[in-house]
């Protein structure tokens, strides 16, 4: 595990942006697994940036995102479909046929899990994953004693998760119970592994996933087994971990 430490929530983004375009120039046409949720956005601006400046192609890429609410249409602005659209997709050259997000509108679980897992396999795996961190410890959706062995799978989101992410919401009651999510597995199986984290409200779980042992009550412990992780950092969410070396 690498761990780089940013000075705030910008550089943080500008990192994140520099490893992810490598990724990019060594291998136009990559894999990303992407991610949402607020820590992202800063780096996808800036990877929007670049594109405009002609820094970076994103024609032959392809991405598969961790996760989708169950229930929301694309258009809604709560569906992560949307905020990749709006973050993303539709401020850079990609292939809007090879982006790829877990169906949240097919209402049989199975089938909508099956058929991302077929996605995943046949576009031969993912090179670079980027993920957040939830409060918890969850990593795309898998919360707390999730199974490791998981590929694709429906969950119940936990009341902390719904708490935290109605903020995105007009209520409490407008979160969706269920979401669609990568397993663990999946994620595992990336080549590389890159998580961003912002914030001192996230110094306790940087602590506990990366420095503390590995546990499903804390899920992104997991990535301390993964032999190419890197950790972007800022200096807040670090705050907890002045006593350890990395
Ligand atoms: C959501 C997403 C995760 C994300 C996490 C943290 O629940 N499903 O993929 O990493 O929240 O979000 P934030 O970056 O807003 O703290």
């Amino acid at each position: 595990m690498k761990i780089y430490r940013a000075k705030d929530y910008n550089d943080m983004s500008r990192k994140a942006a520099n490893i992810i375009s490598a990724q990019i120039i060594m291998k136009p046409n990559c894999v990303l697994g992407l991610a949402t949720g607020s820590t992202p956005i800063g780096a996808y601006k800036q990877l929007v940036e670049w594109y405009r400046k002609g820094d970076l192609d994103f024609s032959e890429v392809t991405t598969v995102n961790l996760d989708e609410y169950k229930g929301l249409t694309p258009d809604n602005e709560q569906s992560y479909y949307y905020f990749m659209n709006e973050n993303l997709f539709s401020k850079v050259n990609i292939d809007k046929n090879r982006t790829y997000l877990p169906d949240g509108m097919e209402e049989n679980s199975e089938v909508a899990c099956q058929r991302y897992n077929e996605i995943i396999h046949s576009l031969g795996g993912i090179d670079l994953q980027l993920l957040g961190l939830g409060h918890n410890g969850h990593i795309g959706f898998n919360e707390p004693g999730i199974a490791f062995e998981k590929e694709t799978h429906c969950v119940s989101l936990s009341s902390r998760t719904i708490k935290a992410n109605m903020r995105f919401f007009l209520s409490e009651e407008h979160v969706p119970r269920q979401a669609y999510t990568m397993g663990i597995k999946t994620i595992m199986s990336a080549h590389k592994i890159l998580v961003v984290v912002s914030g001192e409200d996230k110094a306790d779980i940087v602590r506990q996933a990366f420095f503390g042992p590995v546990t499903p009550p804390i899920p992104a412990s997991i990535l301390q087994l993964h032999n190419d992780v890197t950790i972007v950092a800022d200096e807040a969410a670090l705050s907890k971990c002045t006593d350890v070396e990395f």
